[in-house]
């Protein structure tokens, strides 16, 4: 460094908690220090406990569990920034007492989880992937008429429940399959929200009672755990689908087994499960199910997407600025 250049200023170091793309750490590397953990494995929560100690921001995904016991070393932590909507995964009461923001990423997702919702839909309503799977075994002799029935999409009843940015896009893709379409939500929407989704509101009963299809799309917290067991499996239609591209935990794994089994429903789709990448092996034995690992936003350019906006939010909190998607706006001052 010649005598007439000004010194760098200090970079904040920030955890990289997960493997990203490496043009998102080329864009962080300009403005921070990193401690890369170069892995699609998630730290536990003493590992991040540790490597959270001396940093002022973290980027993590849905995995990494951000609550008392990572945040207790965190004497620097200024904002952890999660590359994921949902934000299950934080404690939100410990990062308020810590006074940490905590940023997500919404929008840039939206559409592409609708549409994950339709292909599971699809594909679990005209049995696409059993189907296949016995073509591939050699099974198939004969066009048969009363051969694979599945349910119909079109012209259905869609029973939404959560309906928030997401629910609101799947409603409107239901229309365009001349859908009919309940909904339930903690709270009502506008009137012109509902217009514009063609989506009527009724009480979670009624939904399951009446839907031809139910997909869920809600937050998962305490309340909405195992909102759907073996009581509400049992309201639904024995023809109905279940779609679940929430997260796991709002079913109740072993009741949607043994309904499955029982052939209470007709079938599932699902993306999310409880306590995943473990799978309950039940899922594994019955033929009515179509099963993805946690792919709803899982297109390179919504990736990409995603990664860029919580990057965003992370830099905007280590420059001071409010973030564009805080979750904890009550610890800003403006
Ligand atoms: C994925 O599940 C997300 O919350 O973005």
């Amino acid at each position: 460094m010649s005598l007439t250049q000004a010194p760098s200023p200090v970079r904040p170091k920030v955890l990289v908690a997960r493997r990203i793309f490496p043009e998102g750490l080329a864009r962080l590397e300009e403005h921070c220090e990193i401690d890369y953990n170069d892995q699609i494995h998630p730290l536990s929560n003493a590992e991040l406990a540790n490597r959270l100690a001396d940093k002022q921001g973290a980027l993590v995904t849905g995995s990494e569990q951000v609550g008392t016991q990572a945040l207790s070393q965190a004497s620097q932590l200024q904002i952890i920034s999660n590359i994921a909507v949902g934000f299950n995964n934080f404690d939100v009461a410990a990062l308020n007492a810590k006074h940490v923001f905590g940023t997500n990423t919404p929008d840039v997702l939206t559409d592409t989880t609708a549409d994950m919702a339709f292909a599971l839909l699809m594909a679990t309503a005209r049995r696409v992937c059993e189907t296949e799977h016995w073509l591939r075994a050699g099974h198939w002799q004969n066009w048969e008429l009363g051969g694979m029935l599945g349910v119909d999409v079109h012209h259905s009843t869609m029973g939404i429940i959560g309906m928030g940015r997401i629910g609101q896009a799947i409603a409107k893709r239901g229309l365009g399959f001349g859908m009919n379409i309940l909904y339930h939500n903690r709270t009502q929407l506008d009137a012109a929200t509902e217009q514009a989704c063609q989506a009527q509101y009724v009480a979670l009963e009624t939904l399951l009672r009446q839907a031809d299809h139910v997909v869920l799309v809600m937050p998962y917290s305490a309340a909405s755990h195992h909102l759907i067991g073996r009581e509400q499996l049992a309201l639904m239609r024995p023809t109905a689908t279940l779609i679940n591209i929430a997260r796991g935990g709002i079913v109740d794994d072993a009741a949607l087994i043994e309904a499955l089994q029982k052939k209470v429903i007709f079938a599932a789709g699902l993306d999310v499960y409880e306590g995943e990448p473990k799978l309950n092996p039940g899922f594994l034995t019955v033929p009515n199910v179509v099963l993805t690992p946690h792919i709803g936003s899982a297109t390179a350019k919504t990736r990409h997407g995603m990664m860029n906006l919580a990057i965003d939010n992370l830099l905007a909190g280590l420059a001071g600025k409010r973030p564009p998607n805080l979750i904890n706006p009550e610890i800003w001052k403006a």
